[in-house]
This record gives C-alpha cells, structure tokens and sequence, in this order.
C-alpha cells in the first residue's frame, strides 16, 4: 500500500477509505494534500475491486475546515487562480469517479472542506457537524466548486445565503436545505458511511457507475437529451454479465453476485 503523508487510504472489504489528515490543522487543505488526494483518487480508479469510496477526515473537530490559509496567503493572482484550478481538476475527477463517493463529515466542513464534501455523491454528517463557506470574511470567495455546486445541490437563493453571510449551518440545517444525506450520532458517522457503501457495493457495479454518470452528465444537459442518455446507458447494461446475473438471480430466487462485468 502506498505511503502518504497528508492522507491515510486504506482498502477494506472493497471500500476504500480516504482520510485527509492534519488534523492539527484541522485538516486544512494545502497543495500537498490535493495531489495526495488526487494520486489516491488515480489508486482507485485503477483499482477493479474497489466498489465504493470513503472521504472523510481525521480527528473529531473536523472534516475539512477549508484550504490552507497560511499557504494561500502567500499567492499572488496567478498562483491563487492555478490553486483554484488544481483543485477544481482533483475534485472533478472525484466527482466524475466511475464509483460512488461517500462523505463522512464529522465536525466543521468549511470552504474546501464543505466543497470536498459536494465533491462527493452521498453526505453523512454527525450532529455536531458545521458546513459553511467563509471565504469572504476572508476577502475571497468559494473557489473548489463551491459556488457552481452548491448551488446545483441546494437551489441559488440559499446557496447565495450561505455564500455571502459566510455563516456556518449546523448538520440539521444542512439536512433540512438538501446538503447531507443524513445526520447521526457523531461516533456513528463512519460506520454509517461503510453501512451505505456496503450496500452499495453489493449491488451491479456497472449498473450503480452508469447510473452515476446518467445523473451527472444528466445536469448538464436538456431534459430530453438527458432521457436520451439515460436510454442509451440502459439500453448498453443489457450487453453485460451483470444484467445477465442479477435478472438470472431474481429469476433463480438466489442472491446475485455481481463481477462488475
Ligand atoms: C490553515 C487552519 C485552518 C485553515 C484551522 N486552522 N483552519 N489553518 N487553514 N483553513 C488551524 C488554526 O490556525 C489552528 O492552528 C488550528 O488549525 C486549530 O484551529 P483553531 O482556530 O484554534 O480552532 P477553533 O478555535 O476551534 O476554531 C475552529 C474554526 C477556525 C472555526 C474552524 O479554525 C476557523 O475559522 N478556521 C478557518 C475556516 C475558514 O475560513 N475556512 C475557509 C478557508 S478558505 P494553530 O497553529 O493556531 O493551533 C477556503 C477557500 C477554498 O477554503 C478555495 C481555494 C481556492
């Protein structure tokens, strides 16, 4: 297993677990962590029998609590605007990953940490959990996604709120506007997370990557040209063994073991 040095990645019963830890910074987000993260996400991509992934930080006080802010401020215009960039790229590639991406947020989940935390498919957070984006008190503004996905998951009108007021929204509030999932008891977080991508990764893997990519391109696109993606990605799973076997179990009364293939 390779060695990082701000990230832990771990494989587990074909769950694969990305922790981002500094947690002495309360996993603040530097140049070093998004190329970590990055070369992790390449791991699993390369990975066949990895079927769900985890992102979540380590420590109880915090996710993510945003970008590196002793490291951003050094950066003049073009630094700041590659910065950015690099971190749009890692975390479109997380986004567009051909296997589901849980986050398990456990305390703040600020600025980066709350755009990671998008960056994902699915959002656990704990009771105690806090998602904001602070960036202006800071004389910035959101710049991993934070501006284009948040208001994609949540609407513009409270993406807008959260964006210019700066404020922090706790986990029930997160849940009530859209933003997570689900919210647990603060010890329960990553066993829920490994709760939901078990059942995920029992499931077709073709099936769930093609489902991901229906609803992600689908965004993007007009309604009709959307359903007509969808029919073509349906139409393409009854060329796989996975189709076969999971309607030959249904059919058989018996589990369905999927290869992904
Ligand atoms: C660097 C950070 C940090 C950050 C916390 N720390 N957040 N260091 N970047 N984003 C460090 C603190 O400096 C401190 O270091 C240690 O972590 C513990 O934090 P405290 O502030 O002492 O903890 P606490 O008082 O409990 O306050 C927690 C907090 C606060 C409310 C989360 O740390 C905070 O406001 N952090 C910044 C949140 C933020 O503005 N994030 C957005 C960043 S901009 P020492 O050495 O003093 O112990 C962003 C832009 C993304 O994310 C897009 C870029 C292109």
């Amino acid at each position: 297993m390779k060695d990082f040095n701000t990230i832990t990645y771990a494989v587990e019963d074909a769950i694969a677990v990305i922790t981002i830890n500094r947690p002495k910074f309360l996993n603040a987000l530097n140049t070093e962590v998004l190329k970590e993260l990055s070369e992790a996400v390449d791991l699993i991509t390369s990975d066949a029998a990895i079927r769900a992934v985890i992102v979540t930080g380590a420590g109880e006080k915090a996710f993510v609590a945003g970008a590196d802010i002793a490291e951003m401020q050094m950066k003049d215009v073009l630094e700041a605007r590659e910065f950015s960039s690099l971190g749009n790229k890692i975390f479109s590639k997380l986004e567009n990953l051909q296997k589901p991406v849980i986050a398990a947020v456990n305390g703040f989940a600020l600025g980066g940490g709350c755009e990671l935390a998008m960056a994902c498919d699915i959002r656990i957070a704990g009771h105690q959990a806090k998602f904001g984006q602070p960036e202006v008190g800071l004389g910035i503004m959101a710049g991993f996604g934070g501006s284009q996905r948040l208001a994609r998951l949540v609407g513009a009108g409270i993406a807008k709120e959260l964006l210019f007021t700066g404020e922090m929204v706790h986990a029930e509030r997160a849940y009530a506007m859209g933003l997570v999932n689900q919210v647990v008891d603060s010890s329960e977080v990553l066993d829920e997370a490994k709760r939901m991508a078990k059942m995920i990764a029992a499931k077709s893997p073709l099936g769930v990557s093609f489902t991901k990519k229906a609803v992600n391109e689908g965004l993007n696109l007009d309604l009709e040209r959307a359903l007509s993606l969808e029919a073509e990605l349906f139409g393409a799973l009854f060329a796989t063994k996975d189709q076969t076997e999971g309607m030959t179990a249904f059919l058989e009364k018996r589990q369905a073991v999927f290869k992904g293939e």
